[in-house]
């Protein structure tokens, strides 16, 4: 009988601490709730590792987590919205203090952050928007302004071409479908160049916000097309791997093709620098710390603004080269 009860409570144990890792969830952080060593447990599902702005952004929050002394639970999704919903899940079952993610893609949350809410365990988005119209399914948002992005591309593409004629042939690497960055910073750019009919997007198609995919879709792009004038990849990594494209096709990117990014990570960076890049747009995966300070604040129960806005700037390639020895990812 004793032998029995004993066995029963090591299989509960054993349910307990696979609950979240094998659902697809790359999973690391201590065990245990958080509850008996006094420390804030933070839950975090992140959207994946897909570029080099998600590893420094990935870094930030575990470096920041590590310095404000929160138990970080972690889990990457892969690029997967069903893996984000298991990773949310498991962090409601383990009765986290708050819980914080950066949706892979802008539907589909309301059912997850209701259970979140019911459990009365706050969540916080960072880096990407959801679109659920109850705004008290979380407590704040904190991350850049991704029309805006787009915007400044736009503007930068519409001066560029000032008094030149025609046709300006553009091709399009969008990010991950439906995601906020994706929709955003194509929507910020079109509405800046659709005052002019000389610029003419002539193939947008998803990259998905990958090196690896840039590159492919690129290498379509060029096939299908002989003229083209402008590049605008929503991040560095696509128009990294268009760069590789563009060379194995005989151009010069950043001459014969102009190239505009979002991001502003090192390799991007150094791409601008060199000429390869015309303009990048940045856009800061550097979260954690005020992150870190948001999940003090709500488990605190204090108020919080319900949006915080990232500070972010432009990149020349004159700006790139000055900037490029400081520059922290
Ligand atoms: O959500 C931010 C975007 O996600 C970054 O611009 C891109 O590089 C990343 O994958």
């Amino acid at each position: 009988m004793l032998l029995k009860k004993l066995a029963g409570v090591v299989l509960l144990a054993t349910a307990i601490t696979v609950a979240g890792c094998g659902d697809g969830n790359a999973v690391s952080g201590g065990g245990g709730t958080g509850a008996d060593d006094g420390k804030i447990t933070l839950g975090f599902s992140q959207v994946g590792a897909e570029s080099g702005w998600r590893t420094a952004n990935t870094k930030s929050i575990q470096e920041s987590a590590a310095a404000a002394g929160i138990d970080l639970k972690f889990a990457d999704a892969q690029q997967k919205q069903a893996n984000q919903i298991s990773a949310i899940r498991s962090y409601i079952a383990q009765k986290v203090d708050v819980i914080a993610f950066s949706p892979v893609v802008e539907t589909g949350w309301d059912a997850v952050l209701q259970e979140a809410k019911a459990a009365n365990i706050p969540v916080i988005l960072t880096d990407r928007a959801v679109d659920s119209e109850d705004k008290t399914l979380y407590k704040t948002f904190i991350g850049s302004d991704f029309v805006l992005e787009g915007q400044k591309a736009g503007d930068w593409l519409v001066k560029e071409y000032e008094g030149k004629p025609g046709p300006v042939n553009i091709v399009q690497l969008e990010g991950t479908t439906g995601s906020a960055p994706a929709n955003d910073r194509k929507s910020g750019f079109e509405e800046k160049i659709k005052a002019d009919p000389k610029f003419k997007v002539i193939a947008s198609q998803t990259g998905e916000f990958t090196r690896a995919k840039g590159k492919e879709v690129m290498e379509a792009f060029l096939k299908a097309n002989p003229k083209i004038d402008v590049l605008y990849a929503h991040n560095d990594d696509m128009g990294l791997g268009a760069i590789e494209a563009i060379e194995a096709a005989g151009k010069k990117p950043g001459t014969d093709i102009k190239i505009i990014t979002v991001d502003a990570v090192k390799d991007g960076m150094t791409a601008l620098s060199e000429g390869k890049i015309n303009f990048i747009v940045e856009c800061s995966p550097l979260l954690g710390p005020q992150l870190m300070d948001l999940v003090k604040k709500v488990k605190a129960g204090e108020q919080v603004e319900p949006r915080i806005l990232t500070e972010e700037t432009t990149f020349t390639q004159e700006q790139a080269k000055e900037a490029l020895p400081n520059r922290k990812y």
